[in-house]
């Protein structure tokens, strides 16, 4: 029968062979053979048999106490080898946060789109409101309310891109050509909304710019079969010449930040102003000095295009200009294929971040 001591000498024999497992499963395997079915407390467990009850009661106890501290050297091994693992993994999975990061590229906004919120923020200052309209537009918005109807020699002059639909007065669809249909829309509406202030006779100004989308079938260095444009029209009871190259020439000015900058017009046709002009610009000085630079068309607006927008050209007199927004920012960041604003060229759009 074993003694006493031999239960000491069972558990610090059992330490040392747990202490000897360096994994989870070898520790398991160790543990079998003092706890398992046949290991070694069990078989202590079974000689209990054999004795008197005396006997069963101190050795019983004895045993017991003996299982209770291999328990507790399983459980400790058990927590030391968790650890170590834990440890290990982290170590493993250690960040190294002297390692410079890596940067997200920061975006930035199109150079075309800073020169139309530049527009915006420029004749919001000076009074106007801002409207947006649809770029595919029917025929009457884009080409006969504005002068141009129908078989007239000036639609060939801006042919475009047709969708196969029609409105319900039979006037087709295109992706309009400018953003002078915009004109009509606008004052149109206008006018709807005025209709009481305009049963009394009053004169509800109207002054507006609608920057967007345009379309044609060109494409070479300075036109691209899409661009933008910005339209202007300021309609009121005394609106005039004087009034429109005072506007524009403000808008330059604080546009290009260059107060010496100077305006040009020239005689030009179109169908939906009379008289109408081409406007140029000329910085006195910088990369671009001494040339006339063709930026917009501009004109007093024809009494029966007022007539079409719903209004009386008696009462209603005033301006409109359409000008390249493209062209503007090309001549404000120095660039000179209309083409780099839009191939996405990362390295080209960086340089206006
Ligand atoms: N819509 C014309 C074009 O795209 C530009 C233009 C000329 C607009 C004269 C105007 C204007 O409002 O008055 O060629």
């Amino acid at each position: 029968m074993t003694t006493t001591n031999d239960l000491s000498d069972m558990v610090r024999a059992a330490t040392a062979l747990f202490a000897q497992a360096e994994t989870p499963a070898a520790l398991e395997n160790a543990k079998a053979g003092y706890l398992g079915k046949t290991g070694r407390i069990t078989e202590l467990m079974k000689g209990l048999r054999a004795l008197d009850i005396e006997q069963k009661k101190t050795r019983g106890a004895a045993i017991n106490q003996a299982k209770q501290a291999i328990e507790r050297a399983l459980d400790a091994r058990r927590r030391a080898l968790a650890d170590a693992e834990l440890e290990r993994q982290l170590q493993a999975e250690a960040l190294d946060v002297t390692l410079p990061g890596r940067r997200r590229g920061s975006g930035g906004l199109h150079p075309v789109a800073r020169a139309w919120e530049r527009v915006e923020q420029v004749f919001r200052s000076m009074g106007f409101d801002v409207a947006d309209g649809p770029e595919v537009e029917n025929d009457w918005f884009n080409f006969t309310a504005l002068g141009n109807p129908p078989d007239h020699p000036a639609r060939s002059m801006q042919d475009t891109f047709y969708v196969d639909m029609q409105d319900e007065a039979g006037h087709p669809y295109c992706l309009r050509t400018h953003t002078s249909p915009m004109q009509i829309r606008y004052a149109t509406a206008h006018a709807k909304r005025h209709a009481a202030a305009l049963a009394r006779g009053e004169i509800p100004e109207i002054r507006v710019i609608a920057p967007g989308r345009t379309y044609r079938v060109d494409n070479d260095a300075t036109h691209s079969p899409m661009f933008h444009q910005v339209e202007g029209l300021w309609l009121g009871a005394d609106v005039s010449f004087a009034d429109l190259k005072a506007t524009y020439l403000n808008f330059c000015r604080a546009f290009f930040e260059n107060e010496e900058l100077i305006l040009r017009f020239r005689p030009s046709y179109f169908p939906f102003t009379e008289p109408s002009a081409e406007i140029d610009i000329r910085f006195p000085s910088g990369p671009l000095a001494g040339r006339w630079l063709e930026v917009s068309g501009a004109g007093q607006v024809h009494p029966q295009v007022v007539r079409n927008m719903g209004l009386d050209p008696e009462r209603f007199i005033g301006f409109a200009f359409g000008s390249g927004m493209d062209r503007l920012a090309m001549l404000r960041y120095g660039v000179s294929d209309l083409r780099l604003f839009f191939d996405g060229d990362i390295r080209f759009l960086k340089q206006f971040a």
